[in-house]
């Protein structure tokens, strides 16, 4: 394998998170910033109010505080946080009420040059209407600061409870999708029940990761997997940019 792209000498590969502090001038009451340590009680509390499935799962972590100060980067210690911290918050912040509004969670894998966007909830009383859109729009702006951070690969998994998620990764952000999960997480149902979620996956080159990534034509498949990428490759033509 790898004749049907480049190869490299394996080096000390690192991913180092972006800084964000970004208000949008359209919208000056929406801060879109990096956790600092004052916020992880307000950050985990947005967690259980809008995204309680994750009890009880591998992601539980990012309901319980305690969990931040092992796992995430902050603001006040960011030069050495931004290389060592596997997991970076990005908060939205109401400028006027303070309030945390929004919460996304991304993982970083330094020797794959891998970062996941794993999650993002807006809180409730701000969904829809226009806090949502400027969320999304300046969401979007995360995906162009990590062209800096190294990572030249970016992956996503979006929940099957709705398909706003997947709309956003597909048509707006122009990500490509590489695989329906059936049952890939367990999450929670109420009270003390769960059940095995499906997740879709979606994936994005940053920084010519495509050129380091085997082609096709060196792939050894079954003629029905190699039916069912011909659809994908079909169905991911129809990825559209709409926010980048
Ligand atoms: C995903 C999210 C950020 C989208 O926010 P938004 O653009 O303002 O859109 P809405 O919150 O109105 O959600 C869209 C639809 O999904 C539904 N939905 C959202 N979260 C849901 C959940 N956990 N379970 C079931 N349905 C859910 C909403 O009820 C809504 O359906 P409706 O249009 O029939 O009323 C927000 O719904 C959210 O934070 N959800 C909880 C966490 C989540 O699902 N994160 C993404 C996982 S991939």
């Amino acid at each position: 394998m790898g004749k049907s792209c480049e190869l490299r000498k394996i080096s000390d590969k690192r991913v180092v998170w972006p800084l964000i502090d970004h208000t949008d001038p359209k919208q000056p009451n929406f801060r879109l910033r990096t956790i600092t340590q004052k916020d992880i009680e307000a950050v985990a509390e947005l967690w259980r109010a809008s995204y309680p499935e994750v009890y009880g799962s591998v992601h539980e972590w990012i309901l319980y505080p305690d969990e931040y100060k092992k796992r995430v980067a902050f603001a006040e210690n960011w030069e050495e946080d931004s290389v060592t911290r596997p997991n970076a918050v990005i908060v939205g912040e109401d400028i006027t009420s303070k309030k945390i509004v929004m919460s996304s969670i991304y993982t970083k894998w330094d020797q794959n040059l891998q970062v996941e966007a794993s999650f993002i909830a807006i809180h409730p009383d701000y969904r829809k209407g226009s806090i949502a859109a400027i969320i999304w729009s300046n969401l979007a702006l995360f995906y162009k600061w990590l062209e800096n951070s190294g990572a030249e690969y970016v992956t996503v998994f979006c929940e099957t409870w709705h398909n706003i998620t997947q709309y956003i990764w597909f048509k707006r952000l122009g990500w490509k999708i590489a695989g329906i999960f059936p049952g890939n997480f367990t999450r929670w149902a109420g009270c003390e029940k769960e059940y095995r979620g499906c997740t879709i996956h979606f994936y994005r080159f940053l920084n010519n990761g495509d050129k380091y990534s085997t082609k096709l034509e060196e792939w050894d498949l079954l003629p029905e997997i190699r039916d069912l990428f011909d659809v994908m490759e079909k169905i991911n033509a129809q990825s559209t940019e709409e926010d980048l």
